[in-house]
C-alpha cells in the first residue's frame, strides 16, 4: 500500500500508520501532498530550506512567490512570528482552525526560501482532520502552497494533484474532495494597516466584525497609489487550460453560440442562464456552495477537452468577492 504514490485516507479519522509514514517523509526532507479544507497543499518541512526548495522545483514556481506555513496550533504560530499583534489573538479565536492566513513579521528561524526573502511569513492552522493529524505527528511547521503546477488550477482532489505533479511528489494523501474548494483568505498584519491580500470564504465583513476596518489591497491597487504587497497575486492565476470567458446572464447564450462556431468544444458554467453546449455545468446560486464546486467543475471541463469555457458572471455582492476574484484571474 504505502509504496504507492497516491494513498487513500479517511477524511474524518485518518489512519495513524499512514499519517506516521507521511510525517517521517516530511521530517526527512521529502514532499507530501495532503488535503486541507480549502485545496490540496504540497508540503515540506518549513524550517528545512533545501526541502522547501524542492517545492519550488516541483511546481515550477517562481522564487519570488512566498509560501504559506501550516501550523498545528496557536503556540506554533507564535514561534514563527517576531511580533504578535493584538488583532492576531482575536482573529485566531474567531477563525482558527480554518481558512484564514495571517502575514506576520518573521523570526530568523523561518528560511528565506519560504518567504521569498520577505521579512514576513504567512501562517495558518488548517481545519482538515488529515492536515491536523499530519502536523501533530510531524511536529514541525509545514510549508505548503497549493499542490498544482504554477499558474494552473488549484487541486481539490487527490487525482488533480497526481495529474498535475505526478512523480515529483513523494506521497499524495488522498482524502477525496476538499470542502471549501478555494484558497484561504490572506490578511497582512505585518504593517500598521491590516490589509486583505487575497479574498476567501472568510469574508472582509467577517474579519472587520472582529478587528474593525481593514484595507482591501485589490481595491487600492486599482487606485495605483501603492505597490502590490502580495507577490503571488499575479493577475493570471488559478486558470484552466482552456480559454475562459465571462458573460452576463443575458449575453451568455449568444457568446456560447459565437464561440461554438470556431471552438472544438465549449464548456459552460451557469447559474440562471439557459444554453445549449457540449458541456454544461449547473452551479449553485450561493457563494460558499459555488466556491466548493468551482475548481472541480473547471478541472472536469479541462479534462473533457473544452478549449473554451464560458462562465456566467456571478453577483456583484460582497459575499461573492472571493469567487469573482478567482473567476476574473482565470479569465485574464
Ligand atoms: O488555502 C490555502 O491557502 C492553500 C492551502 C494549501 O493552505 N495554500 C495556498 O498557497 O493557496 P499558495 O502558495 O498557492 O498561495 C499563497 C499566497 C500567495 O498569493 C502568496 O503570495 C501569499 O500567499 N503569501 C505567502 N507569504 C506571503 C508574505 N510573506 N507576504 C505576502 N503574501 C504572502
Ligand atoms: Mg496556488
Amino acid at each position: 500500500m504505502i509504496h504507492m504514490l497516491r494513498v487513500e485516507i479517511d477524511p474524518v479519522s485518518p489512519s495513524p500508520e499512514v499519517i506516521a509514514h507521511a510525517a517521517r517523509l516530511l521530517r526527512s526532507g521529502r514532499l507530501v501532498a495532503f488535503p486541507t479544507e480549502t485545496v490540496y497543499g504540497l508540503g515540506a518541512n518549513a524550517i528545512d530550506a533545501s526541502a522547501v526548495e524542492r517545492i519550488y522545483a516541483a511546481k515550477g514556481r517562481p522564487a519570488y512567490n512566498p509560501l504559506i506555513v501550516h501550523v498545528v496550533d496557536h503556540a506554533a504560530a507564535r514561534h514563527l512570528a517576531r511580533v504578535w499583534p493584538e488583532q492576531a489573538d482575536a482573529l485566531i479565536a474567531a477563525f482558527w482552525p480554518g481558512p484564514l492566513t495571517l502575514v506576520l513579521p518573521k523570526r530568523p528561524l523561518v528560511p528565506d526560501a519560504v518567504t521569498a526573502g520577505l521579512p514576513s511569513v504567512a501562517v495558518r492552522m488548517p481545519a482538515h482532520p488529515v492536515a491536523r493529524a499530519l502536523l501533530a505527528a510531524a511536529e514541525i511547521p509545514i510549508a505548503a502552497p497549493s499542490a498544482n503546477r504554477s499558474m494552473l488550477l488549484s487541486p481539490t482532489t487527490g487525482e488533480h494533484v497526481e495529474r498535475s505533479l505526478g512523480a515529483s511528489v513523494d506521497l499524495i494523501l488522498d482524502a477525496g474532495p476538499t470542502p471549501v474548494g478555494i484558497e484561504s483568505t490572506v490578511l497582512d498584519l505585518s504593517s500598521p494597516e491590516p490589509t486583505l491580500l487575497r479574498p476567501g470564504t472568510i469574508t472582509l465583513a467577517e474579519i472587520e466584525s472582529v478587528i474593525g476596518p481593514i484595507v482591501n489591497a485589490e481595491r487600492r491597487r486599482s487606485g495605483e497609489t501603492s505597490p502590490r504587497r502580495s507577490p503571488g497575486m499575479l493577475d493570471r492565476h488559478y486558470a484552466p487550460r482552456g480559454r475562459l470567458l465571462l458573460a452576463t446572464t443575458s449575453d451568455l447564450p449568444l457568446v456560447v453560440l459565437g464561440e461554438a462556431a470556431t471552438a472544438r468544444s465549449v464548456g459552460v458554467l451557469l447559474i440562471h442562464a439557459h444554453t445549449d453546449a457540449a458541456h454544461v455545468v449547473q452551479m449553485p446560486n450561493d457563494p460558499l456552495a459555488y466556491a466548493s464546486k468551482l475548481y472541480g467543475a473547471l478541472h472536469a471541463l479541462d479534462d473533457a477537452g473544452c478549449d473554451v469555457i464560458v462562465v456566467e458572471r456571478v453577483p456583484d455582492d460582497p459575499e461573492w468577492l472571493a469567487v469573482r476574484d478567482r473567476l476574473s484571474r482565470a479569465a485574464s
